[in-house]
């Protein structure tokens, strides 16, 4: 009985002194921030009453302009939300050694999918990005393009069928599903080398892998939650994320395709055929070289993590960019008609009229169209980094402490009228280029900035111009009565998206 009492006592006086050192830190530096509650934080109705945007403007609201930064808690997470531009680049480039990593969950022992470059630390992350780099070039984006033209003209001819079983609906279409299905069969085709067609079949397997992932977890969310706010412990208890059907369609469809195009001699210049560059020759002993040493080349799961990786970044983020986008060229069909006859006019002067990387670099509009669709869309509510050892910050006597993440509110920034004004109302002249130069360059970080940005960012850019462009020009998009005017946006879903889907009038030009 004693023992039982003595027992609780001490769980009790451990567990206080565990909430009194994790969520009174800000208090006991001296930062300026908003009160947590125990075990939540700051996190309170996360994903129900709020998204993270949402919680993130409060926060930016009260303390923007009063202090470089302020603390809140992201459940257990100590995190220093940064509000001053010049702070922000202090941590994501001047002093990016310090804030290399992004302390998200992985652990390719067990779950080789989760040892890709989003996730991967340390020397690990450091050796990757340099094998990956030359994956991205421009040079390699000009090969690629022809692919994504290719699957571009697909995305034309189902548009085509869906306007017309549409006319009895008010023309209505619904685009999202459309421009995922799109970026799935471009990412397919280029990092895992598999026609996927799921433009003719929308419910083609890897369309259908590609909703899993957001979809279907391994654990209930009280298990997944600890996972993500506890990613070195759930490492160290040899914990996965993934559930396995999810591995093996992602490791078999790599495999396959490698041993394929290895015994048929098949090249295509695309990510696959990179990978396969920097494959190892012996298998065996890459693997013995602890994980870290990237130098005799990636093994196959390496590869698979990487392949599986691109495609969950680039697919959604894509065709939710392309979506904003049209329906922002709905909403006003003066900005829809200048794209258009940038377009028609570049492509005039192109002999064949055929669309390629040369001829999408000189259409400026839509350059500007498409930046600033992702300044009032950016898909990221933020980005975040993780101090790996002390690091005292510029202009003030305050240190943090190793393990503490630093949050950079992407989408308060992008909203700010103080950065831009009336940040409400789409218009692509917030992006002429002396509007740009006039700006903070950290006012505007759709794809993260420093060594640890988006490595995607010109694939990402080409695939969604080419899908506008096959679009615009061969159909009209406007409201219709389904259209919801202001968008409503999911709560749920951490990367920016619509509750229901997005439906707009198309019709044939
Ligand atoms: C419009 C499309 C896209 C958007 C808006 C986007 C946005 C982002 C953002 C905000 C980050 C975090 C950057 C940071 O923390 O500073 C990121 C990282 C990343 N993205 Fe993208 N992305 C897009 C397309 C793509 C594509 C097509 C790919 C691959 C083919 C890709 C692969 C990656 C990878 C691998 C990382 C992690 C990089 C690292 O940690 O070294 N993304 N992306
Ligand atoms: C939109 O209009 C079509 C045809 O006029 C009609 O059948 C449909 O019910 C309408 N939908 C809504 C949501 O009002």
């Amino acid at each position: 009985m004693l023992f039982t009492i003595a027992l609780i006592a001490a769980v009790l006086a451990l567990a206080y002194h565990f909430y009194i050192k994790i969520f009174f830190y800000w208090e006991r530096k001296g930062v300026p921030c908003e009160k947590p509650l125990p075990v939540i934080g700051n996190m309170k109705g996360i994903g129900s009453k709020y998204h993270f945007r949402n919680i993130n403007q409060q926060i930016y609201d009260q303390f923007k302009g009063k202090s470089s930064f302020a603390g809140m808690y992201m459940f257990f997470r100590r995190t220093a939300m940064i509000t001053d531009l010049d702070l922000i680049k202090q941590v994501m480039i001047k002093d990016f050694n310090y804030f290399q990593d992004r302390g998200a969950f992985n652990n390719p022992r067990d779950d080789p999918l989760t040892g890709h470059l989003f996730a991967l630390e340390g020397d690990e992350w450091r050796s990757m990005r340099h094998k990956l780099s030359p994956v991205f070039t421009s040079g390699k984006m000009k090969q690629m393009t022809g692919v994504i033209v290719d699957v571009g003209h697909r995305l034309a001819n189902t548009m085509d069928k869906l306007v017309k079983v549409s006319k009895v609906d008010d023309g209505n279409v619904e685009i999202k599903d459309l421009c995922a299905r799109f970026t799935t069969d471009v990412i397919g085709s280029c990092a895992f080398g598999l026609e996927c067609d799921s433009l003719q079949d929308p419910n083609a397997e890897f369309r259908q892998k590609g909703r899993e992932i957001f979809t279907k977890r391994r654990y209930p969310q009280s298990v997944q939650a600890f996972v993500f706010t506890n990613p070195k412990l759930a490492k160290l208890l040899r914990m996965k994320i993934l559930p396995d059907e999810i591995t093996k369609f992602f490791m078999s469809a790599v495999k396959n395709t490698v041993d394929y195009r290895l015994k048929n001699g098949i090249k295509r210049n695309d990510f696959i055929d990179q990978l396969i560059q920097l494959r190892a020759e012996d298998q065996e002993a890459a693997k013995s070289g602890k994980g870290i040493d990237l130098s005799k080349g990636l093994t196959l799961e390496q590869m698979a993590a990487q392949s599986f990786v691109f495609f969950v970044a680039g697919f959604e983020t894509s065709s939710s960019t392309m979506s904003f986008c049209l329906y922002e060229l709905a909403m006003q069909p003066d900005i829809q008609q200048r794209v258009r006859d940038e377009i028609e006019n570049v492509l005039a002067e192109v002999e064949g009229g055929e669309l390629n990387y040369d001829s999408l670099a000189k259409m400026s509009y839509l350059d500007q169209v498409v930046a600033e669709t992702l300044r009032k869309h950016p898909l990221l509510p933020h980005l975040i980094r993780e101090c790996n050892r002390e690091y005292k910050v510029p202009n003030t006597d305050i240190v943090l402490d190793k393990g503490v993440n630093a949050l950079i509110p992407v989408h308060n920034i992008h909203h700010d009228p103080e950065i831009y004004p009336d940040p409400e109302k789409f218009d692509p002249s917030r992006f002429d280029p002396e509007e740009v130069k006039a700006r903070h360059p950290m006012a505007y970080l759709p794809f993260g900035d420093g060594p640890r940005n988006c490595i995607g960012l010109r694939f990402g850019k080409v695939q969604a111009k080419v899908g506008l462009v096959s679009l615009l020009r061969r159909f009209k998009f406007t409201a219709s009565n389904r259209t919801e005017v202001p968008l409503i946006l999911s709560k749920k879903a951490f990367l920016l998206g619509t509750e229901n889907g997005m439906y707009l009038r198309v019709e044939k030009i």
